[in-house]
């Protein structure tokens, strides 16, 4: 963890030498104050907030190096991560591949069973009535396959998944091939896109709660 921190930092002063000049670079380019690399508030320490950006640490590489891309040619709209992939340049593919390399949150789901049933049933099942798979045959919990294109999207905050549904479904996220999560979001109704992102942001770190009931140990 201390040696990927400290890689981080390098490529960091690296990247961020040309920008002095830029304003706010350094804050732009600071990646791990939004985006901690290792355990941080998304595990151990959970009586911390849970932090509203979304987790980078073990998404496969390709999935993250396309996402700062996408923001640099504009197909995500997010002024800020647009300013920061713009800044980073070619830098982009390192940082994507740290945080790649970077230990995936241990999750478990932590809100009660059949919470939320319906976003369960889209996520297990799909609803072949409107030509949805089910989201669970591309997302998985487990990156085991690093080579994926969909990442995941367990213990993302709720705003940010909600959010990414509905940028999808009007247009204004175009980064995903072929355009099918375009497709997909635009078959999901706005309860369903707030229901899914509150079954994904209630994977979170193990408690003490959680561990009690996980007899395996
Ligand atoms: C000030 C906070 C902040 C900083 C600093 C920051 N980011 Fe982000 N990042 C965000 C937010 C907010 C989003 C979600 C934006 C959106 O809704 O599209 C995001 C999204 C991303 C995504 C897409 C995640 C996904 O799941 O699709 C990547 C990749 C990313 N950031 C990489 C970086 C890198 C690399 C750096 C440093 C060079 C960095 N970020 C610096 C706040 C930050
Ligand atoms: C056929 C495979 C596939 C299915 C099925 C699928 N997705 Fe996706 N999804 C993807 C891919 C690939 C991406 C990355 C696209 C991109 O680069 O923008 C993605 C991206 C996303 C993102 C953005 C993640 C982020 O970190 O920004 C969300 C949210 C999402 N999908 C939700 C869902 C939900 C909810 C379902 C089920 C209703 C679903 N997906 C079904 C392939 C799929």
């Amino acid at each position: 963890m201390r040696r990927v921190s400290l890689i981080a930092a390098a490529l960091l002063s690296l990247t961020l030498a040309p920008q002095a000049g830029g304003q706010g670079a350094d804050v732009l380019l600071n990646c791990a104050a939004c985006h901690a690399v290792g355990p941080d508030r998304n595990a151990g320490d959970v009586a911390r907030a849970p932090s509203p950006y979304p987790n980078l640490n073990g998404q496969s590489v390709r999935y993250l190096d396309r996402q700062l891309w996408a923001y640099r040619e504009g197909l995500r709209q997010h002024p800020q991560m647009q300013a920061t992939a713009t800044a980073l340049g070619d830098g982009a593919g390192a940082m994507a591949r740290m945080y790649a390399d970077a230990p995936a949150p241990e999750l478990t789901f932590t809100a009660s069973p059949g919470a939320f049933a319906d976003a369960e049933t889209l996520v297990m099942e799909g609803d072949w009535s409107r030509g949805l798979p089910s989201c669970a045959s591309c997302h998985a919990l487990d990156p085991d396959d690093r080579a994926r294109l969909s990442p995941r999207l367990h213990g993302h905050p709720a705003p940010y998944i909600a959010r990414q549904l509905r940028a999808y479904a009007d247009g204004t996220r175009r980064s995903d091939p072929m355009g099918r999560m375009r497709a997909y979001a635009a078959e999901l109704t706005e309860d369903e896109m707030s229901q899914l992102a509150d079954y994904y942001a209630a994977w979170g770190p193990e408690t003490d709660q959680t561990q009690e009931d996980d007899t395996d140990g």
